[in-house]
């Protein structure tokens, strides 16, 4: 799949990963910096076998995704679809192209394709309860629903206990969101 849109002037390009992006992702992926907020301070160590193997899973309801600006890859993106209702990740893997309002802007393209091309009823999301700019983002500029926070349920990489807070949007709630939010600009 692959979606396209300009945002104050750029181009973003939101594409399905394949092989040639492989080590990319490899590199991102073990990059602890990067991967600290899922719980992986130290990198998730995988190989570059691994990455194409994932990267093979891609279908109809399951995609892997290469973000890009300009054509330059700034990042990945990921939704699966099961029983009508979509999960995704993102990570904007480039710092430099963090808090620039992409993020939002992306994830608003996300969830345009979900609700109207692939016909989910519902997202969800699950962040680190310490990620305080991703919650801002999903609950203040997309419209999410804060459902659950399930603390100390996890344990990161070094021994470090974490909470996980879950949020949602159905599609009505977005639809409405979206016509009002179109009707203010
Ligand atoms: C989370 C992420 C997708 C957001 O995308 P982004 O392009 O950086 O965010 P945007 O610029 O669109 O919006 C950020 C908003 O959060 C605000 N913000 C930034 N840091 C913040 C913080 N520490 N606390 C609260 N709000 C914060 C910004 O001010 C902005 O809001 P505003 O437009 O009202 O001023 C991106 O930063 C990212 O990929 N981070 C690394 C991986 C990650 O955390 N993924 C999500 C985990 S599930």
């Amino acid at each position: 799949m692959e979606l396209n849109f300009l945002y104050k002037g750029k181009s973003i390009k939101i594409a399905s990963a394949t092989d040639k992006e492989a080590s990319l992702l490899l590199y991102w992926w073990n990059d602890g910096e990067i991967m600290a907020h899922a719980g992986f301070p130290l990198g998730v160590n995988t190989s570059l076998e691994k990455v194409k193997q994932n990267i093979s899973k891609n279908n109809e309801t399951r995609q892997l995704l290469i973000i890009y600006c300009d054509n330059l890859p700034i990042g990945e993106m990921n939704f699966e679809i099961k029983n009508n209702m979509a999960q995704f990740g993102i990570k904007i893997c480039n710092k430099d192209f963090q808090n620039n309002g992409y993020g939002v802007a992306i994830l608003n393209e996300l969830f345009s394709y979900l609700f109207e091309t692939k016909n989910v009823d519902k997202i969800e999301c699950d962040t680190n309860l310490k990620n305080i700019r991703s919650q801002y983002v999903y609950e203040k500029k997309l419209n999410m629903k804060r459902v659950k926070t399930f603390y100390n349920s996890c344990v990161n990489q070094i021994g470090e206990k974490c909470s996980a807070t879950v949020f949602e949007i159905t599609k009505n709630d977005y639809m409405n969101y979206k016509t009002k939010r179109d009707n203010k600009n």
